[in-house]
């Protein structure tokens, strides 16, 4: 199929951590503007070290390398630089994950990731007319108690964030750990989201859905072993924001040749493909959507029926959903 369909089809991109967009030249540049001593000594080794087999595995060299991020301007020009790449991968609308526990235990103001970043997603608005909502990720393997701080921290900002996620090393840290949490996000407005069935077992998905009341399940694929839980995600139309490429680096599929996310568009689920941690994982968002197409032989009809989710599963005002799912419609064959 054409690459350039894939690239120009108007899509929203549903899963994006922001401190996963960090690319090696930028986090030696801003290794050596603090002085943050680092093990490695070039981008090449930086890029080698990216072999992984197991979420754990890079969880561990990704809060490594966001140790690098120190002021706004640090938060702007990482949120700027994702911004551009993906306006030229297509994407019209982004709701972007940031993990402030990262930053804040490292003594960072909440503040000064949340201005920076923001800053950097009017500009994109103002000047490519892409729009964006950001989406606060508690960290799993971190207490309740410090994800309840969190939240107070991130109250007076209920008009900058939209929505609570769930991040960060899965097994052994179940959704229900952070259910009153979620239940006092609900309550201040926030929409919820949370990763559940990349590494962990169906019962998280359940949690998820039950106990925080999530909108969407981030990753999800883990339900396909559930029969009973990919009727009912189908039947109730939850999201699965997937993440090809990520999947693949993290082993959760051996190759893509075996990911299932065909297998749950053809049972009736609402599948949308992003690119979670592009800077680690090899590829941006066209880049998952072109692995996926190669791999699983998806059909132009897939690549509408993807980017169609991708809109509908957002949080978009729906007047501007249907201005781009029009637009989508209106949009040529591939070649
Ligand atoms: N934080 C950044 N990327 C993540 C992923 N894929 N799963 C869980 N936590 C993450
Ligand atoms: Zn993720």
């Amino acid at each position: 199929m054409d690459e350039q369909f894939i690239r120009r089809i108007p899509k929203a991109e549903l899963h994006l951590h922001i401190e996963g967009t960090l690319e090696p030249e930028m986090l030696m540049a801003l290794a050596r503007k603090h002085g943050v001593p680092l093990k490695y000594a070039s981008e090449d080794a930086l890029r080698q070290a990216y072999q992984f087999s197991r979420l754990q595995d890079f969880l561990d060299i990704y809060y490594e390398g966001a140790g690098v991020l120190r002021d706004e301007d640090d938060f702007y020009r990482l949120t700027r630089a994702y911004l551009h790449r993906a306006h030229a991968d297509g994407v019209v609308h982004a709701e972007i994950f940031f993990d402030p526990q990262t930053h804040t235990e490292r003594g960072i103001a909440f503040e000064t990731v949340l201005n920076g970043i923001a800053r950097a997603l009017d500009e994109a608005e103002r000047e490519l007319g892409l729009s964006s909502q950001l989406i606060l990720c508690f960290l799993r393997h971190l207490s309740a108690e410090a994800a309840m701080a969190t939240l107070e921290q991130a109250l007076p900002y209920r008009d900058r964030i939209f929505a609570v996620g769930l991040d960060s090393s899965e097994q052994g840290h179940p959704p229900a750990k952070f259910s009153q949490v979620f239940a006092r996000a609900r309550e201040a407005g926030f929409v919820a989201v949370a990763h559940a069935g990349e590494e962990g077992p169906p019962a998280y998905i359940y949690q998820a859905l039950d106990d925080l009341k999530v909108a969407r399940i981030d990753h999800g694929v883990r339900c396909e072993e559930d029969p009973a839980l990919t009727r009912r995600l189908a039947a109730e139309g939850i999201p699965l924001t997937i993440c090809p490429l990520s999947n693949v680096k993290l082993a959760v599929f051996d190759d893509m040749v075996q990911h299932n996310l065909k297998r749950l568009m053809d049972q009736g689920l609402v599948v949308t493909l992003n690119s979670d941690d592009p800077a680690y994982f090899g590829g941006y968002i066209a880049d998952n959507y072109l692995a996926a197409q190669a791999a699983l032989g998806l059909t132009e009809a897939d690549i509408r029926q993807l980017a169609r989710n991708s809109i509908t599963a957002s949080f978009m005002p729906q007047a501007r959903k249907e201005h781009w799912l029009a637009q989508i419609d209106a949009m040529g064959g591939a070649a």
